[in-house]
């Protein structure tokens, strides 16, 4: 039997009621939400044993392995929610793209995006091509009972800056290049991939995800000018579509470095705004005017400081965290791969203890 099939499952019982959700509207909660980015992964040893010999991005296009990995951070650090386990290249592979993902590494792309004729490799996203992903989200939402299931997409930035670099970049160069160099083919390229990130997570929704995030990890290396030019009406298409198609999923929009930018991402389409460790939270909700829920920042390689020092940062972090609308306590970026997983278990336990109303 799985919890949603239980009989003291009524509509109370439905992640709708959950605390990551009732933040994310700014509803009062019975305690700080948390979760981890990159909860899943390989801070578990459980996570380490599964992947044995299975590529990344065939882990994530099958459904049984999506399922267990999502489902293992949940079990074990008792989270407030669970992350669909994906990468933000898979629906960009589920088209055509040739890429793969490199342990240690990252998203490599065989032929990089720089051309006209180079759009032609990147045609629009189609449900009927993500079926397994559809597949592990109702598997997992019947699993999860009322715990929430976050569904995600790469931004069309980020995801831009992967497929033109042909890989992880320290500078943007050629993704900068281009922008400015050819902007109606940056244009384009953004609107084609903004297409492809909202039909992706369409499908989540659509198979029960229950709240999404769009990831525009790199979008802090931008200035306000270049986002605001570039990229942010991309980004909004994306978060529009979706609250057209989906007004009640709240929206968490995230990026790394992004202190400049928070207020202009918020109101690209967003409920709650992702902060990372660079700016406090408390400026953090001012520069947003107290208009949106807040996720984050604790940084994640103080997981690695003397637990005192790093119960004192938790702290500060859910006492700033009040001043906004809604709290969802999360790391400034995702869970570093040597991090000690007996860690996360007890931040879980202290958020939930500081914060119980
Ligand atoms: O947060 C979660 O638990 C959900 C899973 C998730 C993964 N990737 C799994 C993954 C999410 C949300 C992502 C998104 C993603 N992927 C982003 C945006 C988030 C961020 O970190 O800023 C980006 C930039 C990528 C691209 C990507 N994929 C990178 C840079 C890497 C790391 C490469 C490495 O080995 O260091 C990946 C691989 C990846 N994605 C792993 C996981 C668990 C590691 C794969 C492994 O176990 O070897």
């Amino acid at each position: 039997m799985t919890l949603s099939d239980h009989p003291a499952s009524t509509p109370e019982h439905h992640p709708g009621h959950s605390p990551l959700l009732r933040a994310a509207r700014g509803l009062p909660v019975p305690h700080t939400p948390v979760w981890f980015m990159r909860q899943a992964g390989r801070s578990l040893p459980e996570y380490r044993a599964l992947r044995e010999g299975v590529a990344m991005l065939t882990a994530c296009r099958t459904p049984e392995l999506v399922t267990e990995i999502t489902l293992q951070p949940v079990r074990r650090h008792g989270v407030d929610a669970a992350i669909l386990f994906s990468d933000i290249v898979v629906p960009v592979q589920a088209v055509g793209l040739d890429v793969e993902i490199q342990p240690g590494v990252g998203p490599v792309v065989a032929q990089p995006v720089r051309e006209r004729a180079d759009l032609d490799r990147l045609p629009e996203l189609h449900p009927d091509m993500v079926p397994d992903v559809a597949e592990a989200v109702r598997a997992l939402v019947a699993e999860l009972g009322p715990t929430p299931l976050i569904g995600f997409a790469g931004a069309p930035f980020t995801l831009a800056s992967y497929l033109v670099e042909g890989g992880p970049s320290k500078n943007h160069e050629r993704t900068k290049a281009l922008m400015h160099g050819d902007p109606a083919l940056w244009h384009d390229l953004c609107a084609r991939l903004a297409q492809i990130s909202a039909a992706f997570l369409q499908v989540q929704v659509d198979a029960g995800a229950s709240a999404v995030q769009l990831f525009d990890s790199w979008a802090g290396n931008l200035s306000r000018r270049d986002y605001l030019a570039h990229v942010e009406p991309h980004s909004r298409a994306v978060l529009e579509q979706l609250a057209t198609h989906a007004p009640d999923v709240p929206r968490i929009h995230f990026g790394v470095g992004t202190g400049e930018l928070l207020l202009d991402m918020a109101q690209a389409g967003a409920d709650v705004i992702g902060v990372d460790c660079r700016v406090g939270l408390r400026d953090a909700v001012a520069r947003t005017q107290g208009r949106y829920a807040v996720q984050g920042n604790l940084d994640p390689a103080l997981l690695f400081a003397p637990w005192e020092a790093l119960e004192g940062e938790i702290r500060r972090i859910v006492d700033e965290g009040q001043a906004a609308p809604g709290h969802i306590f999360n790391l400034g970026h995702g869970v570093l791969p040597d991090t000690d997983a007996d860690v996360l278990t007890r931040v879980v336990a202290l958020v939930h203890r500081l914060s119980q109303h």
